[in-house]
């Protein structure tokens, strides 16, 4: 591992998930000089969320060893099925998504959510100067995310157990920002987008990837039921603008809306 890899890592600002106080990397992983709280490092992820509650339906899937072992196979992710009822393959997905984030390479970027790391990595080889963060709430999500980016030699990859309800990051700690695939599971998307306002910094750059709800009403009748059944949201590109923009960001640009697919960047408000 070089120098400045090493540096990388070390300049990653986390705070307290307990006392948001600033957090001091230690022999343990990272110690809060506030609450005495330590947070241990273990197999290349680091436990900002060492305790939480039985997770929901849909989460609990994610938690699962053969999901996981097959989340970025052909079966799942990549599969043309899937591709066809998102309007778009997965590769095509990725290019919009990288693309659409104007990366000059130096950039810190967060990828929320980033389950296998299907985003993060990509991106941490965008940004030769840079790096990429992997925040998510499935341990074994995290543990096999951390696994590739060991096998591919990504050094300016961090992986983060962590909860987008509680971002343990502090303001403007990130020039951009990705979440795809998982605001629509999310127990509170408002709040969700409020944390990345918060954590990103003013002018960064936001794209999410969400369940797309169609107009009409047969669509709105299964996207109640599928909130109901399985606790999975959909947004239309209307109603997504809205939340953006009372989350604080603007020039909100839907780069996707085809079938139930729904990819859609923004910036966050230049001023406070
Ligand atoms: C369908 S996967 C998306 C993974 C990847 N971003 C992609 O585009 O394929 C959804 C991810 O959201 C994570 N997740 C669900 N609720 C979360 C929360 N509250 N905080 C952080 N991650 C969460 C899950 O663990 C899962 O890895």
């Amino acid at each position: 591992m070089t120098s400045e890899r090493v540096d990388w890592k070390e300049s990653i600002p986390f705070i307290c998930p307990t006392c948001r106080a600033s957090l001091e990397k230690s022999a343990a992983g990272l110690s809060c000089a506030r609450c005495s709280a330590v947070f241990p490092e273990r197999e290349g992820v680091i436990d900002l969320l060492p305790a939480r509650e039985r997770p929901a339906r849909a989460q609990r899937a994610m938690e699962a060893g053969l999901v996981v072992s097959l989340y970025e196979s052909r079966l799942w992710r990549r599969n043309p099925i899937v591709g066809s009822a998102f309007g778009l393959s997965f590769e095509m997905e990725q290019e919009e998504i990288l693309s659409g984030l104007e990366l000059e390479g130096s950039e810190r970027v967060l990828d929320l959510a980033c389950g296998s790391g299907i985003y993060t990595r990509p991106l941490a080889r965008q940004l030769p100067r840079g790096g990429a963060i992997g925040l998510d709430l499935s341990l074994p999500m995290l543990r096999h995310a951390a696994r590739r980016a060991s096998q591919e030699k990504l050094r300016n990859v961090e992986f983060v157990h962590g909860s987008a309800m509680e971002l343990p990051f502090p303001a403007s700690a990130f020039d951009a920002a990705v979440c795809c695939g998982a605001l629509h599971i999310f127990p509170d998307a408002d709040r969700a987008l409020q944390g990345l306002h918060e954590v990103l910094r003013p002018r960064g750059r936001l794209i999410l990837a969400v369940f797309r709800q169609g107009p009409g009403a047969y669509s709105r009748f299964l996207a109640r039921a599928r909130r109901r059944l399985y606790g999975v949201d959909s947004f239309s590109a209307e109603d997504l603008g809205r939340r953006l923009s009372a989350a604080g960001f603007e020039r909100v640009r839907v780069l996707h809306a085809r079938r139930i697919w729904l990819i859609i960047s923004a910036v966050r408000y230049s001023g406070q």
